[in-house]
């Protein structure tokens, strides 16, 4: 089967999640994009959107259509040459709405998994439960005629327990999307000694045509990017129970995020990217990684309390942020829960004190969002972090410490064989994460 075939019917399941709708868009697009190829005029391409949520369904094809606006205004001169034979469509504005409702025409939202039982490639974006995503693809599989391929975006089950517990004897890969995958260009590709040649090819082709950089992980739980998140969230949750002594929790997950993310320069602060992922997704990826270690414990009592107050941050269906550590308001943080108050602090009751506490930062210091596309970043980075490096205050101490420990994780997933060398390490922190450096470098010694 041709890699056009493959792409003629599809499945996203769990379509209207996070990570789902990310890969139905990037996934309609493509699909779009060979459909309007002139050989493949006459052909059908189908995009099944299955999920259990109707009215996430609903807020999937909002989601997709302004999107696709986004991806079209970029590409007008190429669908100008598609729609050549358009002798009605003229102005840029009628190529642009032409293309949104050929990709959205492609898409067939549905609450049902029997959509998927025509397809030849299913994508799975399920809830992160083995024995879940074990049980929907055995269904798919058994009465899917196709023995269609399996990419799952799993973010810590090991692709093997996948395989062997469905009995696909190969035809799955690990394929896994960083948040949102609309943005990050990584993909940690994932496969197992079962894994097909042709599968594994396929794969590496639709990511290059999604423009995603493709990084190998080794089949270990976690893979590369949550074996780095999952220690790092646990890190900056150690240096505030430590802080807590000396003053109230909220401050000190004030201060460590700020320091994870001003002093650090990396576009999100610890305990705002964790919310922005889901206290409650991050608690289950370490719960699924931890019978995995061998001489760690992954887990955090603060995440298993903060779930049990109802605290869980993630987005509401429209895409915005709900609250979780940070209270926000359009988007921005402006208050912190306190697990003992059960309610939320405002920010701005304490910052002046903590900012003083942890220091100024030195003259030096750069915005994330001004330094990550620098051409001389390295050299406006190492600058930076030599001078933050020798300064005697709390923010800065805090920094390096924090600094040396993603090193030290970054170095570990390399010995424990997850990564294949410590570039990859770099390449994922960077491209998953949006990092402006990898956590393997010379800033931090
Ligand atoms: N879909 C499509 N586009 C999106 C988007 C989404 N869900 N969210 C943001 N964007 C776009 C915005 O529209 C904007 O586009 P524009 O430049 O064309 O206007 C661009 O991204 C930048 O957004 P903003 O200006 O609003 O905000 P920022 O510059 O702060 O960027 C961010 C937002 C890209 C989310 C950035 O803060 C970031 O990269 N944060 C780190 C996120 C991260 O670490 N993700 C990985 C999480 S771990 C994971 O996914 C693994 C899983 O298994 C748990």
């Amino acid at each position: 089967m041709s890699y056009e075939e493959r792409l003629q019917n599809v499945t996203v399941l769990g379509a209207a999640g996070k990570m789902g709708s990310g890969i139905l868009l990037l996934t309609a697009v493509e699909m779009a994009d060979l459909m309007l190829k002139p050989e493949n005029k006459s052909k059908t391409f189908v995009l099944n959107a299955v999920d259990v949520s109707k009215e996430g369904l609903a807020g999937l094809m909002k989601y997709l259509r302004t999107q696709v606006l986004k991806v079209a205004e970029k590409k007008t001169v190429p669908l100008r040459k598609a729609y050549a034979d358009r002798k009605d469509i003229i102005e840029n504005s009628e190529i642009i709405n032409q293309y949104i409702e050929d990709v959205v025409r492609i898409v067939h939202p549905s609450t049902r998994m029997e959509a998927a039982y025509d397809s030849t490639l299913v994508f799975e974006a399920i809830n992160e439960n083995k024995d879940l995503k074990i049980k929907i693809l055995s269904q798919i599989d058994k009465n899917n005629p196709h023995k269609p391929w399996f990419f799952t975006n799993t973010s810590s089950v090991p692709i093997n327990i996948i395989d062997d517990g469905v009995g696909l004897d190969g035809r799955v890969l690990g394929f896994h999307f960083y948040n949102p995958p609309a943005v990050q260009k990584l993909v940690e590709l994932i496969v197992t000694n079962q894994t097909s040649k042709d599968i594994t090819e396929f794969a590496k082709v639709y990511a290059k045509n999604l423009k995603k950089v493709v990084v190998p992980s080794n089949d270990v739980a976690g893979f590369i990017g949550n074996g780095h998140f999952m220690r790092d969230a646990l890190h900056a949750i150690h240096e505030v129970e430590k802080l807590s002594d000396e003053m109230p929790f909220e401050q000190a997950v004030y201060m460590i995020n700020r320091v994870s993310q001003e002093y650090l320069v990396r576009p999100m602060g610890i305990f705002q990217l964790i919310d922005y992922v889901g206290i409650d997704v991050v608690r289950f990826i370490m719960q699924v990684m931890n019978p995995y270690m061998q001489d760690e414990e992954l887990h955090s009592p603060l995440l298993d309390k903060m779930i049990s107050l109802n605290i869980k941050g993630g987005q509401h269906s429209d895409g915005s942020q709900k609250d979780g550590f940070l209270k926000y308001e359009k988007g921005k943080p402006v208050g912190i829960y306190s697990p003992e108050k059960k309610e939320y602090i405002a920010i701005e009751d304490f910052k002046a004190q903590c900012d003083e506490k942890l220091g100024a930062l030195p003259d030096s210091v750069v915005a994330w969002k001004s330094v990550v596309r620098m051409k001389n970043k390295d050299e406006v980075l190492k600058n930076y972090f030599n001078e933050l490096n020798v300064l005697n205050a709390l923010g800065a101490d805090l920094a390096t410490k924090y600094g040396k420990r993603s090193k030290e994780i970054g170095k570990k997933l390399v010995s424990d064989n997850v990564a294949l060398n410590e570039e990859d390490v770099n390449t994922v922190l960077m491209t998953g994460f949006f990092h402006a450096y990898g956590p393997i470098n010379n800033y931090f010694n």
